[in-house]
């Protein structure tokens, strides 16, 4: 089975010394809910406070981003094995990346390659603009960017990667996906694309969260979806008691105590 995995995106949000206070308010309430991963992915000054305070402990810290080379010229970047310093997860490819910092599937290629290459577990964001969900183009575009991110990686290393599907039209705007929709992308598109790339074992391996205005109220019905692995939270996991609820919800729906 596989063990559902939410994740905390602060993004653009919280000083080292508000992240230790955000991370003080519910670490308890997190470690008492054993059988998910909880992973926490603070903004990169905020990341070794963060990763000392959960030492030990099952709450695991990624970084939002990094950059595929491993040293030299490359100001204000920062390197796979400086992130695996500090931290077990990193997300690439997130729709904002994309966005604003011009990030493409090559780019984000890359960066899978350099972080399992130092042993850190990629998130990888996949995602449909509402423009393209209007045209009816979101299959065929998350295809791409599925296939995109694979390309060069062992049916091993695919087996391991977490993929967010997240579609940008959800994110940041309140209106989450229906479960049912998200379902069907997370399995019939996501799944299904990774199977035909590798195979069914590997697609029943990897886990597929969902992503996009995740909320207490809504996550016992997106977690209760078996194709849907847990979830990437952005501004809900500012809240902690919004987080630790999304976290317990998301046990419950797995019927996980
Ligand atoms: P949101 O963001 O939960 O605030 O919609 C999700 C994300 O961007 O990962």
């Amino acid at each position: 089975m596989r063990i559902p995995i939410l994740a905390g995106n602060w993004k653009m949000n919280k000083t080292a010394a508000e992240a230790v206070a955000l991370v003080n308010t519910m670490k308890d309430e997190l470690l008492a809910v054993k059988s998910v991963e909880r992973v926490l992915c603070p903004p990169f000054l905020a990341v070794p406070d963060v990763s000392h305070l959960v030492a030990g402990t099952e709450i695991k810290v990624g970084a939002q981003d990094l950059y595929w080379e491993k040293s030299g010229a490359f100001t204000g970047e920062v390197a796979p094995n400086m992130v695996a310093e500090f931290c077990q997860y990193v997300i690439i490819g997130h729709s904002e990346r994309r966005e604003y910092f011009s990030e493409t599937d090559a780019c984000v290629n890359k960066k899978i390659k350099a972080a399992l290459a130092v042993g850190l577990i990629p998130i990888v964001c996949v995602g449909e603009s509402l423009s393209l969900r209007q045209e009816g183009r979101t299959e065929s575009w998350i295809i791409g960017q599925v296939k995109a991110a694979l390309d060069g990686l062992t049916a091993e290393q695919v087996a391991g990667l977490v993929i967010a599907y997240e579609p940008i039209w959800a994110i940041g705007t309140g209106l989450a996906a229906t479960a049912d929709e998200a379902e069907r992308v997370c399995g019939q598109v996501v799944r299904k694309t990774i199977a035909d790339v590798c195979g069914d074992a590997v697609a029943q391996a990897i886990r597929v969260q969902y992503g996009g205005s995740v909320k207490a109220s809504n996550a016992l019905e997106l977690m209760g979806k078996p194709d849907i692995d847990g979830a990437l939270v952005g501004g809900a996991s500012l809240n902690a008691s919004e987080f630790v609820s999304i976290v317990k919800s998301s046990a419950q729906a797995k019927g996980l105590s």
